[in-house]
């Protein structure tokens, strides 16, 4: 059903091939790169736009401004929108905007919107009144209503990715004329994530692949441009950023993640992985300037370690007995690249964002040696560029204009190494254009995982960009590095100020007076059954068995079949509930034939503890049986 039809790309057959062969190339698309390119580029940003409400071929049911995941429901089920995927494509949207794309805006006016809106959705993590804890949930429902269902939660890159998105916006309205919109409509959403990312960017949260909680570099390096661009956006706008001031502790702790040989993708964990992860890839494209100089702590594509580590993690992946796919691909070209090596998801294959990130990094590396002038290999970065140039030394500086200098061949070399990965994710994309999360590590290279992956799209046009040329605006301009980075780093934080930002939509919510129930059920189950909860309220999951509370086992004996799920409540909040078995085998759920009720504990005030209730259950109806599947 991914399968698109495996045709040629016809009508640019004749435009020159240039294309590498990949793999044997199991889909040959005979057209060139640049063909390929520019035909991908218009598909990639209808395929965006198509997952975005409330008008998007793909996703009806999304609200206005929510950007969905993947149109996919099942297996997997991508249909809700995630605050990083959203932010990222909103990001490249904006780069486009700003390139002059005007017939943009309605979407990025929406996002806006639904972000102040979503900020004050009370959800699983937390809620924004009164300490911002709601802004480190990772995703919501389509409609932009609260997801209940067990996550790796919460993720702390999210607000530092969506302040960096809308704060381009800001910066675009000042300069066309419209301050006032940036300060009353734009900031005050801006200003919740930046509080958020001062608070917490020093506590574990889960890193972008939602699986392992501790720091993860991606979240650390967009958190510190996020307060660094912050801090300038609300200088030109005479407010005050709370948070903002943490960033020089948070660019010292970025430097933490190098372990001598690349940089350690997931740190303050016990997971067992060795380390090696995309993330670190990513993370520095998301980061980019291409002004900014290669020494910059804030880790930039052509940064000594960045490059070292660059070379790392790309080769982890040219062991054919993990991505059969790459076998007989020399060690200089480009190879289909995947989350990290020990990665199961479904089985652990290739992804598009990636492969075409590494395309993107190698293009931005380019650009900035290009705009310096100048290429220095130290003992770090020089096994990454003894791959584009094998004269290099440590100690070597190339320069441009100087004659018979490498400069320009090890530029063009780069910008060669960085199209062999575009060529990559050509061989493996349909022709009808669709990128799908994945595709198979072995031959032919199937897309699989979920369809029409929005930042699979959005990742194609900021590759394109970059390898046109195009970069979006810098950030790290000597005014705002001012200040020294500590020479130890510090763990501080800064206790942020959260406001619903009504000026862009958000209702005026008040901080919710919370009171926890402990839902507790004795309830008899075979091994493979669960026990979820459900009730009227949106906290219960509004009677959406889709959306019911997950309860825990965890106390389970054959004495007491205990199943329990703490919650909080609106504080006196009355509601409707019930527990309901989900069976194994695929086979329907089994309702409790009678619906309860109970109260939650009345208000307590500020500062004191919260009131409890547990409840003291029994099941009410039929049982199961197992499926025997
Ligand atoms: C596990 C995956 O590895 C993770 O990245 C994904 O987001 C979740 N499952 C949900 O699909
Ligand atoms: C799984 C990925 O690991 C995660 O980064 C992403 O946010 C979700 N899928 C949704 O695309």
């Amino acid at each position: 059903m991914i399968h698109a039809s495996r045709l040629f790309w016809g009508a640019a057959v004749g435009a020159g091939f240039l294309a590498m062969p990949v793999a044997a190339g199991q889909w040959p698309q005979g057209v060139s790169l640049d063909s390929f390119v520019s035909r991908e580029r218009a598909l990639a940003l209808q395929g965006v736009l198509d997952n975005i409400g409330p008008n998007g071929a793909k996703v009806p049911g999304a609200a206005a401004g929510i950007v969905i995941a993947s149109p996919s429901k099942v297996n997997p089920n991508y249909f809700f929108t995630w605050t990083r995927d959203a932010a990222l494509t909103l990001k490249t949207l904006l780069d486009e905007f700003v390139l002059g794309n005007a017939a943009l805006r309605p979407y990025i006016d929406d996002y806006v919107r639904s972000q102040a809106v979503l900020q004050t959705v009370t959800n699983p993590s937390g809620s924004l009144l009164p300490s911002g804890t709601g802004l480190g949930e990772p995703k919501f429902n389509a409609d932009g209503s609260r997801f209940n269902g067990n996550w790796g939660r919460p993720q702390r890159d999210g607000p530092a990715l969506r302040a960096i998105a809308l704060i381009q916006y800001a910066n675009w309205l000042v300069e066309h004329g419209e301050s006032k919109k940036a300060k009353t409509t734009v900031w005050p959403v801006i200003s919740n994530d930046l509080s958020y990312v001062g608070q917490y960017w020093n506590a574990t949260g889960f890193d972008l692949w939602e699986e392992v909680s501790g720091s993860s570099l991606f979240t650390t390096q967009n958190q510190y441009r996020s307060l660094v661009e912050g801090a300038v956006l609300a200088k030109r706008l005479g407010v005050p950023c709370t948070g903002c001031g943490q960033s020089p502790n948070v660019v010292c702790f970025l430097q933490t993640y190098w372990n001598g040989k690349f940089f350690t993708g997931n740190i303050n964990t016990n997971t067992v992985r060795g380390g090696v992860d995309a993330n670190t890839v990513l993370g520095p494209i998301s980061i980019f300037d291409v002004d900014a100089p290669c020494e910059s702590p804030t880790l930039q594509p052509c940064h000594s370690r960045v490059l070292a580590n660059f070379k790392v993690f790309v080769d982890t992946f040219r062991n054919s007995t993990l991505y059969p796919i790459n076998a007989g691909i020399r060690s200089t070209r480009g190879i289909a690249l995947g989350r990290y090596p020990e990665d199961v998801y479904f089985d652990g294959n290739p992804w598009y964002l990636i492969t075409l990130g590494a395309a993107e990094f190698l293009y931005g590396a380019a650009a900035q040696w290009t705009r310096q002038g100048a290429i220095s290999v130290d003992t770090d970065s020089l096994a990454f560029f003894r791959d584009l140039h094998p004269s290099a030394r440590a100690g070597d500086t190339y320069r441009r204009g100087k004659k018979t200098d490498p400069f320009p061949a090890i530029v063009a070399a780069a910008t060669a190494y960085a199209d062999s990965f575009v060529a990559v994710a050509q061989a493996y994309t349909p022709a009808n254009g669709a990128l799908a999360e994945q595709f198979l590590k072995t031959p032919p290279g199937t897309p699989l995982s979920a369809a029409a992956l929005t930042w699979s799209y959005a990742s194609f046009l900021s590759m394109a960009a970059r390898r046109a040329g195009r970069n979006p605006r810098g950030w790290t301009s000597a005014a705002a590095q001012k200040t020294p980075r500590p020479s130890s780093c510090a763990a501080s934080s800064a206790v942020g100020t959260y406001t619903p930002a009504t000026g862009a939509g958000a209702p005026n919510t008040t901080a919710p007076c919370l009171a926890l129930v402990l839902f507790v059920v004795n309830a008899t189950t075979y091994y493979g059954e669960n026990i979820y909860l459900v009730g009227n309220s949106s906290d219960l999951g509004a009677w959406d068995l889709d959306n019911a509370q997950p309860m825990v086992s965890s106390n389970y004996t054959a004495e007491r079949p205990e199943w329990f799920a703490q919650m909080s409540l609106a504080a006196g909040q009355t509601v409707s509930y019930a527990y309901v078995r989900q069976q194994d085998c695929g086979r329907p759920p089994i309702w409790e034939t009678a619906n309860r009720t109970l109260t939650a504990p009345a208000c307590a005030g500020t500062g004191a503890p919260l009131p409890t209730l547990e409840t003291d259950d029994a099941w009410t109806g039929p049982v199961g049986q197992p499926g025997g599947c």
